[in-house]
């Protein structure tokens, strides 16, 4: 970590993501020295508090980054494209959770426990963290790739409302009070932001669809599970669900091995992994479920067997806080490596 402390800023600092780094940053005891909050012109001048104090959100339209040294960007990729490299430009290394630079081939793909070596890479002053869903998948899948090697992914996951941001929250919240006061469910003055209502119901669309029948989400979490793994021809296969959770993702994953892994051994793996909590039957959490992840750091690991269908196939069940792990720590993280060279 740098010895001095660094000027800091969060840009989306009022939303989901942004609000869980500042909260990570104070306890994790990141070396802040100034910290500056952007958001757009509808939250500007709210104040957000701070240690002992409180912080004034400043609009990011009249932004300058002039002595910024670390930049977390969490407002979304239309504004990253715009002002990350302004930012980046300006002398601050600038960490991206929205998705516009996490296929350039000059900006670092990050997952500390996986691929820390990447960011020794040559970049822009841009590194990104990938999707919230990518996250735990290659956490968990890093060591037993590493031990035995990975042929094929299926994945199946089942992503918390949080995912969506703070109106995603909102949406669950205010669709579940409206069907229990026998209400109809409506959208807010923006529209509605999932497709199809989602309390008491399950939406197998996650953002848009693409011309193959795939959605967004899902050839991001296929392209960036590649990446960050170094495994870039592996074949995956990914369903992504929204479900009225508020957070922690959950995935189902079927992975079929290069050689033949016991579960035993599966487990014994995963023990001793960077990130992972292993949770197995007979213990306090015999699974992990999305309400146990909220608030957690680790990428929860359970259900660890293998596939009766295929001899080199293993089955496994993965939690993590998608706001925590899934993007605001995960950031931290990174720029916890990053300051050292400061
Ligand atoms: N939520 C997750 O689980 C998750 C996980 C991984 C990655 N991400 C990514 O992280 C980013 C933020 O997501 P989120 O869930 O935190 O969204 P969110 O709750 O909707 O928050 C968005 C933030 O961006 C700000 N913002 C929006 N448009 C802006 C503009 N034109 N100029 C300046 N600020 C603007 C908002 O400010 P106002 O208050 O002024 O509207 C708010 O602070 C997205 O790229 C998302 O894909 C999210």
């Amino acid at each position: 970590m740098a010895e001095r402390e660094l000027t800091v800023a969060i840009v989306g600092a009022t939303g989901a993501v942004g609000s869980e780094v500042l909260r990570t940053l104070e306890e994790r005891v990141f070396p802040v020295g100034e910290i500056r909050l952007f958001a757009s012109a509808r939250s500007a001048g709210e104040r957000v508090e701070w240690g002992a104090g409180a912080l004034r959100v400043e609009d990011l339209e009249d932004a300058t980054f002039d002595g910024v040294e670390v930049a977390f960007f969490c407002a979304g990729g239309a504004v990253s494209a715009e002002y990350g490299p302004r930012a980046a430009d300006a002398g601050a290394i600038v960490i991206d959770k929205s998705s516009h630079f996490r296929m350039h081939p000059d900006v670092p793909l990050v997952v500390p426990e996986v691929n820390a070596d990447d960011l020794a890479e040559r970049h822009l002053g841009i590194v990104a963290s990938p999707n919230c869903t990518t996250i735990p998948i290659v956490v968990a899948l890093k060591p037993i790739a590493d031990a035995v090697g990975l042929e094929r992914i299926v994945a199946a996951s089942y992503q918390a409302v949080s995912g969506g941001g703070k109106r995603g929250i909102d949406a669950l919240s205010r669709e579940t009070i409206d069907l229990l006061n026998m209400r109809s469910p409506g959208g807010d003055e923006r529209g509605s932001v999932f497709p199809r209502r989602i309390a008491f119901n399950c939406i197998p669309q996650v953002d848009a669809f693409l011309e193959d029948g795939s959605t967004k989400e899902e050839a991001k979490v296929v392209a960036e599970t590649r990446r960050v793994l170094h495994l870039e021809s592996l074949p995956i296969a990914v369903t992504c669900v929204r479900v009225p959770t508020f957070y922690g993702h959950t995935v189902a994953l079927t992975v079929e091995l290069a050689q033949p892994l016991d579960a035993a051994d599966a487990r014994r793996i995963l023990r001793e992994a960077p990130g992972v909590i292993l949770c197995e039957m007979g213990d306090e959490m015999p699974y992990p479920t999305a309400a146990d992840v909220g608030g957690t750091d680790a990428v929860y690991v359970g259900r660890v067997r293998n596939d009766p269908s295929h001899p080199r196939g293993l089955q496994l069940w993965v939690a993590a806080d998608n706001v925590r792990k899934g993007a605001a720590l995960n950031a931290v993280q990174i720029a916890e490596i990053l300051a050292r060279d400061l």
